[in-house]
């Protein structure tokens, strides 16, 4: 778990975060974010980013949508060479902790059913599963995949609470 910076995103990250989303997601079918997609997607209301270095390196990121009571994980990934080593727990603790202090009740995000190490991030955080979209990913010439939705309840002192 040591060894990384967690820093927020930035103007300057725009290339590098669009870069890590092409090299994480192309591989799974999905589209690639380009730098404009980042761009937008960082100046819309509530929305934050978070980039995480390893020995000097930024080799992950994630995407953070917080409106109202709200939020929403858009995007996590970490550079294939640097997985398995806690990065992306690491983001994701980040992130929760960004939802809980700009006081949203709730964490949600979508997930590939075909995406096991993800879910089993996810499940290891206490995400629990609240709906399912079928057909939700389109990937590349395949057949689509559905997407779970995950919640997350948060309270700002850190114990979870049910509903
Ligand atoms: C999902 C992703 C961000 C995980 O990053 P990471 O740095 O490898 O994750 P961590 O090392 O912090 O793993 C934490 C835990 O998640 C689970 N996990 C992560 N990747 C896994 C995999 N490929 N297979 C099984 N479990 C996995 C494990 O339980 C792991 O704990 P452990 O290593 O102690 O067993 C990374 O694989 C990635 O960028 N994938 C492509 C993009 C993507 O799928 N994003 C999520 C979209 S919803």
């Amino acid at each position: 778990m040591s060894g990384f910076d967690l820093r927020p995103m930035g103007a300057l990250d725009l290339d590098r975060a669009a870069a890590l989303h092409s090299a994480a997601f192309a591989p799974l079918g999905e589209r690639a974010w380009t730098r404009q997609d980042v761009a937008e997607l960082m100046a819309s209301p509530g929305v934050g980013g978070i980039l995480l270095s390893a020995d000097g390196e930024e080799v992950g990121f994630a995407l953070c949508r917080v409106a109202a009571d709200e939020a929403e994980l858009l995007t996590i990934a970490v550079d294939q060479a640097h997985r398995r080593r806690g990065a992306g727990r690491a983001l994701l603790d980040a992130v929760i902790a960004r939802a809980r202090d700009a006081g949203a009740a709730s964490l949600f995000l979508e997930v590939g059913v075909d995406n096991p190490g993800a879910c089993s991030l996810y499940g290891q955080k206490d995400f629990q599963t609240v709906g399912r979209r079928v057909g939700y990913y389109r990937r590349g010439d395949g057949a689509p995949a559905d997407a779970i939705v995950m919640r997350l309840a948060l309270t700002r002192d850190g114990f979870r609470r049910g509903g």
